[in-house]
């Protein structure tokens, strides 16, 4: 245990340490394009009122979204109700490991036939019949990878991220390949906007709760999004936007400590090493490889994989099957962490079914206390992201509030509570201002509001 705990544990002075840091290197995606934490423009302007209750003629009140890039591919139908208030009616679709690596375009037409699918299941006009759909109905489309945009409708894959190797999309616009594949699939559904998870969160979270000035996910990959002034963005002078508005920026900030690594040579274990050179995307992603629901499991299995190698655990047994990569998942940490037996029960039982492994009460002891180190890693590094944002905008003084999603955030035993005591640990009292709350549902409501922002806009002739 004290091997690991000297790997993994973060003391607070490395937190401000690292946060300066991260101030630094988000003002640096600012100035210049290209950077490694990218900081990409959103093109969503500004807050919503909270009143966003759709298109100006009625019965035109819903939207549809699409949300590819989390655990699910998700199809959802959003009615805008005005006040904060919706509904939501979704369906999940669940990608298989060939369906990230197979080509672009064969993967967008996947997304569209989801789409048709929902289109009918939910709102067929039975056999023979059109569906019975508002006319003109919008569709967002939440697209959760590094986009370059010059508008809210056009997004150019930087790289992909989170295990994606899909050929032939990268450098690409997104949103006309995934228009190519609704036309050829004949859906007759127009896509009006095309943003990220994180976007959609910060604009979903600040319509129900006004005080949200920054929205991350902690999933499968993690990032944030915060409202920046235009006139602080120094990259995009040139494109002549309105100075005294503000923009979302999609930080892209799981790409912290890439490629060099030199901002956290010092916590980066070699364990963390591993996982980065034998992924899919070498050196990219460094941050969020330490953090994400992604890479945690393989973090935990990679630590015993060296006691078996040492001779420490599961004597005389055949670990064959914990040796295969990626083989533990995140959620069995979540599993050990919530068993509620003094024997660790259910940790014994995960074992044996999914790895034919006994184990002893001392080993589910060290496992419980290992799985807590990593997670507890986890969560103190994320909160150096959100630190660096309050630090950067000066939100400290009032306090804000922080959207947050994604699996990590809601399901990882005692992760929220972790984040909030690291955020102490980096500003005394006062972190106790930054107060992260579930967010509401970034890709299906707050592509909707996002869409209906972006229409108001355009019947203003903005
Ligand atoms: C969902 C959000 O709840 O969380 C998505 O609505 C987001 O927009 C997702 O992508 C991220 O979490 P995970 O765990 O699915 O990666
Ligand atoms: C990865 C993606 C980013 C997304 C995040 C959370 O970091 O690159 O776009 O927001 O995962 O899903």
């Amino acid at each position: 245990v004290k091997r690991f705990e000297e790997l993994f544990t973060l003391t607070p002075e490395r937190l401000k340490h690292i946060t300066d840091r991260f101030v630094t290197v988000l003002k640096d995606g600012l100035d210049a394009p290209g950077k490694t934490v990218p900081m990409l423009p959103a093109y969503v302007f500004g807050w919503p009122t909270g009143n966003e209750e759709g298109r100006v003629q009625p019965p035109a009140l819903s939207y549809l979204a699409l949300d590819l890039g989390g655990t699910n591919l998700r199809v959802c139908h959003v009615v805008l109700k005005g006040k904060g208030k919706f509904e939501i009616t979704q369906t999940k679709f669940r990608l298989t490991d060939e369906q990230k690596q197979m080509d672009g375009q064969k993967l967008f037409d996947f997304c569209a036939e989801c789409l048709h699918t929902f289109i009918n299941d939910h709102f067929g006009g039975g056999e023979g019949e059109e569906p019975i759909l508002e006319e003109d109905i919008a569709l967002g489309f939440t697209f959760s990878y590094p986009m370059e945009q010059d508008a809210i409708d056009h997004g150019k894959l930087v790289r992909w991220t989170k295990g994606f190797g899909n050929p032939n999309t990268e450098g690409k616009d997104c949103a006309a390949m995934f228009r190519k594949s609704l036309e050829s699939q004949k859906v007759p559904i127009k896509m009006t906007s095309i943003i990220n998870d994180t976007t959609g969160t910060l604009i979903a979270s600040n319509y129900v709760k006004q005080d949200t000035k920054i929205a991350c996910i902690f999933g499968t990959g993690c990032n944030a999004a915060y409202m920046e002034h235009i006139k602080n963005i120094p990259k995009i002078g040139h494109y002549n936007l309105p100075g005294d508005e503000d923009m979302a920026i999609n930080c892209e900030y799981g790409a912290f400590d890439s490629f060099e690594h030199k901002h956290m040579a010092e916590i980066r274990t070699k364990y963390d090493e591993h996982i980065d050179l034998h992924s899919n995307k070498p050196h990219e992603q460094s941050y969020e490889k330490m953090i994400a629901g992604l890479y945690l499991g393989e973090i935990f299995r990679l630590c015993l994989c060296d006691l078996i190698d040492e001779g420490t655990l599961f004597l005389g047994q055949n670990t064959y099957k914990l040796e295969k990569t990626n083989v533990f998942d995140t959620a069995f940490m979540s599993l050990i962490l919530v068993d509620p037996t003094d024997e660790l029960l259910t940790c014994a039982g995960l074992f044996l079914h999914f790895f034919g492994l006994e184990t002893t009460q001392e080993e589910r002891n060290f496992f419980k206390k290992l799985a807590y180190m990593i997670g507890l890693r986890a969560a103190r590094l994320s909160a150096c992201g959100i630190a660096a944002l309050v630090t950067k905008m000066g939100y400290l003084e009032e306090g804000c509030g922080v959207g947050a999603d994604g699996s990590l955030y809601s399901k990882f035993p005692k992760f929220p509570e972790n984040l909030h005591k690291a955020l102490e640990d980096i500003f005394g009292e006062k972190g106790k201002g930054i107060v992260t709350h579930q967010a509401e549902d970034g890709s299906g409501v707050g592509s909707a509001i996002i869409a209906a922002m972006t229409l108001k806009r355009k019947e203003e002739g903005k």
